[in-house]
């Protein structure tokens, strides 16, 4: 197996070294080709990603992405390496579980959501355009793209055994892009008579998942919705720090925490490795190597039933504390 290693910028490389220390204690099957991106390579290199580095990740069985930082001030050309990756791979779908751990409080118990987020069109085009009197971007909601992403989302519904699809729009004010993905999201569910749907304007939708998170069980979306929507869902399971994704394509696919590089936290050895560290999990399971993703979740949820946690948890460890306590959890099950 060969896994292709990205750790970016700011908290990224923290996180994911942490990611990799533990996969190598369990598996030593598993070859790591470390290649470089982001802001910080930007500034010694001159680009953020290079095409061998595109080239590269292509070639192995999965990618594992720490986080990058966005360059203060617009850099023309500039490319966003995660963006960059998830077009040039067709990443198109962004699964994102919201599931409450053992031993974290948080804002409501015993949640267990899956975010499917459209990954390639919406609001993240990237296509801005200079207008007389500001700027304008353009929103791309497109009937191959959102049947892709309806497909998945009612798949996972069915093999996860989960109950309920719940499609999120604006389709009030977004009449034809986001009419659109209703109306087609609603139609290839009806492929899945089993499963029940509805749908929520994304605004009333969000003041009913913090209110009530358990009356949702899939949550699919468009881009932006779902960027914004999985962030909510971090905060209400105690942290961003234990949110982690997949980006899947017909072809690859990347893990990577759903935060950012955490500029505020950075270099002080105290970031959350958890949501990297379920990522390579969610990896595992890809590979269909469930049984060591399975080990790495009960260490974890045991470590911090311990009351070992980084301070987003409102603990004391550090990364490097919490990380060794999972290594010698890992060491006590197996
Ligand atoms: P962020 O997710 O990096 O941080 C938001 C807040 O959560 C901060 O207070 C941070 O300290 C905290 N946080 C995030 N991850 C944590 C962890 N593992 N442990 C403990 N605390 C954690 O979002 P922000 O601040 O809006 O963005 C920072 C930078 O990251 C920006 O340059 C942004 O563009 C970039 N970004 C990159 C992403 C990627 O590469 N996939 C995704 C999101 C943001
Ligand atoms: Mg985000």
């Amino acid at each position: 197996m060969r896994i292709s290693v990205i750790e970016g910028d700011g908290i990224g490389p923290d996180v994911t070294r942490s990611t990799v220390k533990i996969l190598r204690e369990l598996n030593s099957q598993i070859d790591f080709v470390f290649l470089e991106a982001g802001y910080e390579f930007y500034k010694k290199s001159g680009e953020s990603i290079s095409d061998d580095t595109i080239e590269a990740v292509k070639e192995t069985d999965a990618c594992l992405f720490g986080a990058t930082t966005t360059p203060p001030k617009i850099i023309e050309g500039y490319k966003s390496p995660i963006l960059t990756l998830r077009k040039e791979l067709e990443l198109y779908a962004n699964i994102r579980p919201i599931k409450s751990l053992e031993g974290i409080k948080g804002i409501h118990d015993d949640i267990d959501l899956l975010v499917v987020r459209e990954n390639s069109e919406g609001l993240y085009t990237g296509i801005e355009e200079e207008l007389n009197n500001g700027f304008s971007a353009k929103r791309i909601i497109t009937r191959r793209g959102t049947e892709r992403i309806a497909k998945i989302a009612f798949e996972y519904a069915k093999n996860e055994n989960r109950n309920k699809v719940t499609i999120v729009h604006k389709a009030n004010v977004l009449r034809k892009t986001c009419g659109l993905f209703r109306d087609l999201s609603l139609k290839v569910g009806e492929g899945y008579p089993e499963i029940e749907k509805d749908d929520f304007l994304v605004d009333s939708f969000c003041m009913c998942l913090v209110k009530d998170p358990k009356k949702f069980d899939v949550i699919l979306t468009t881009n932006l919705f779902g960027d914004i929507i999985s962030d909510i869902g971090a905060g209400l399971i105690g942290s961003i720090g234990i949110a982690p994704s997949m980006n899947l394509g017909d072809n690859y696919a990347l893990f990577e925490p759903i935060h950012g590089s955490a500029p505020d936290i950075a270099g002080k050895g105290i970031a959350n490795p958890i949501a990297s560290i379920l990522s390579s999990c969610l990896m595992l399971k890809y590979l269909g190597k469930k049984e060591y993703a399975k080990k790495i979740e009960e260490s974890i949820e045991k470590v911090l039933k311990r009351g070992i946690k980084t301070p987003d948890l409102n603990g004391k460890s550090t990364t490097e504390e919490f990380t060794e306590s999972v290594i010698s959890m890992i060491r006590e099950i197996l």
